[in-house]
């Protein structure tokens, strides 16, 4: 373990120069560095003293035991709140600033000044398929270009806007694209540290060059660190493997054998339209979804017991077989095969060990938790079981990767790259066989776990999210005129 952290550290090209580098240059662009800021009143030579500073009393907040004692307070040590915070802008807690924030922005109230405003009466249709708005996926997301005629029509310049079920933060994104000298301050409120984490990216972009940078050396060292992971030999020839399709073996309900065939894959194309077909063992009709008419008889789910070394206990995991690989062949280009037999008992040999953290936290239960054909009938009781090993080796490297840097914002904005895709590297990415891509094929707002999936390799699902990043983040930095934000979990 200590070894590999060794060569992580020396492989991933991020020493504590090169870091410094992008820190620099973070700071340079956005006057930062080596700059007098002013903050909620206060004047700092520079911004890095302006963090010091706030980070000491927010250091000292978190010792107060009543300040913790607030409902809702997120699990997590004093430290890990540090790494995550950038106060008082934000504070992965409750933001103990808000206060200072109101005092220092808030308009003397006027009690003679009459407040009347007509309803905005107009249709606001506004596309989500802009850079901005697919740079990181939140549930009930709204365009932000959809909130700006609200916030024009109900709110002044210099008043102070509250969205206290912010999300992703796009009521803040949305003050950003106001027209030059029509700035508005805005608070932002969420339960969840995961939503201000994303809008607090949103709102605090890194510098474009910066991340195109850091992230493109991290997606290279991780890729190199996982490398014998996401490679087959072709006839000899190391062929670099896009995604490899996996499906779940299920037993056949006349005979009882395994039932581990591509014809699962055809037969389960569409949700709800699978078909029926003849088991390979007995010729039985058997499908996932028979209907009355087709005389086919369900298949049967089989659960299957290991020991999970990451909870210390033994655990029921659905079974699952890889059928087909697409690879990156160096003499024929990009093409489909049956996975080698080699391949297949290598990844039968790898264990649920990772060399770098993953989570293991139980999942919540829900009201849906405990329903036929949830996740615990799947086996998924915790976190870490939506990945299979060689994805949870690779994403635990990336998360590592990215978690290294020095630089809050550069870091924040890191794991926003590897937190943007993480789904599609899941159990819950289905194989499309008639997709272009493979990537982030999941149902979103549910927690479906197909039968067939694509595992597929940190370079098929990050790259062309990264190059879309960098131009996200240019773009955010264009349309950076809210200065004053406040992101209080
Ligand atoms: C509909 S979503 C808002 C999405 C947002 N419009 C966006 O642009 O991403 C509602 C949010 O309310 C948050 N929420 C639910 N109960 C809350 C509470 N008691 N306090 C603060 N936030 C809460 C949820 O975590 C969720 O992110
Ligand atoms: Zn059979």
């Amino acid at each position: 373990m200590a070894e590999n952290k060794k060569v992580i550290e020396s492989s991933s090209g991020l020493n504590l120069k090169q870091q410094n580098a992008f820190c620099d240059a973070q700071g340079d662009i956005s006057g930062r560095k080596d700059q007098p800021v002013e903050c909620l009143g206060l004047k700092f030579v520079n911004d890095a003293e302006r963090r010091k500073y706030f980070l000491e009393k927010l250091r000292y907040k978190l010792k107060d035991h009543e300040f913790r004692s607030i409902e809702g307070f997120p699990i997590g040590s004093d430290e890990d709140i540090l790494a995550l915070s950038d106060p008082p802008y934000y504070t992965a807690c409750p933001n103990p600033f808000i206060t200072d924030f109101i005092s220092h922005y808030r308009k003397p109230y006027e009690p003679t000044a009459a407040y009347s405003n007509v309803p905005l009466t107009k249709d606001v249709r506004q596309t989500r398929d802009t850079l901005i708005y697919s740079a990181h996926t939140y549930h009930t997301k709204v365009p932000p270009q959809a909130i700006v005629d609200y916030i024009q029509h109900y709110t002044e310049p210099g008043d102070i806007i509250l969205d206290a079920f912010a999300g992703s933060g796009m009521t803040g994104v949305a003050c950003k694209l106001l027209p030059k000298d029509s700035e508005r301050h805005v608070i932002l409120c969420d339960l969840a540290p995961a939503a201000t984490f994303i809008a607090a990216t949103y709102l605090d972009p890194p510098l474009p060059t910066a991340f195109d940078h850091a992230s493109k050396r991290i997606l290279h060292s991780a890729q190199e660190y996982t490398h014998n992971l996401w490679t087959t030999q072709i006839n000899g020839v190391s062929a670099e493997i896009e995604f490899e399709v996996w499906t779940e073996i299920f037993h056949c309900p006349h005979c009882q054998s395994n039932i581990e065939t591509s014809t699962v894959v055809s037969a389960t194309e569409e949700i709800g339209s699978a078909k029926e077909f003849p088991c390979p063992h007995c010729n039985g009709m058997v499908s996932k979804a028979p209907t009355k008419a087709s005389g086919a008889t369900r298949l049967e789910r089989c659960l299957h017991t290991r020991f999970d070394e990451a909870l210390g206990q033994t655990i029921k995991y659905v079974p699952r077989a890889p059928l087909l690989i697409q690879v990156k062949d160096p003499r024929h280009g990009r093409k489909k095969i049956n996975t080698p037999l080699e391949h297949r008992k290598k990844l039968e040999s790898l264990d649920y060990r990772s060399d770098f953290w993953f989570p293991t936290n139980p999942l919540i239960e829900g009201e849906r938790f405990s329903w036929k054909d949830c996740l615990p009938s799947y086996g998924v009781t915790h976190v870490h079981h939506f990945y299979l090993p060689r994805q949870l080796k690779s994403l635990s490297c990336l998360w590592h990767m990215a978690s290294s840097l020095d630089d809050p914002r550069l870091r924040r904005s890191l794991q926003f790259l590897v937190s943007s895709n993480a789904l599609g590297c899941t159990i819950l990415n289905r194989f499309g066989p008639t997709h272009y891509s493979q990537v982030n094929k999941y149902f979103s707002g549910t927690l479906y776990v197909p039968s067939v999936i694509a595992e597929a390799s940190i370079s098929y699902v990050y790259s062309n999210k990264q190059k879309r990043l960098v131009k996200a983040f240019g773009e955010m930095h264009e349309s950076n005129r809210t200065k004053h934000l406040l992101i209080p979990s």
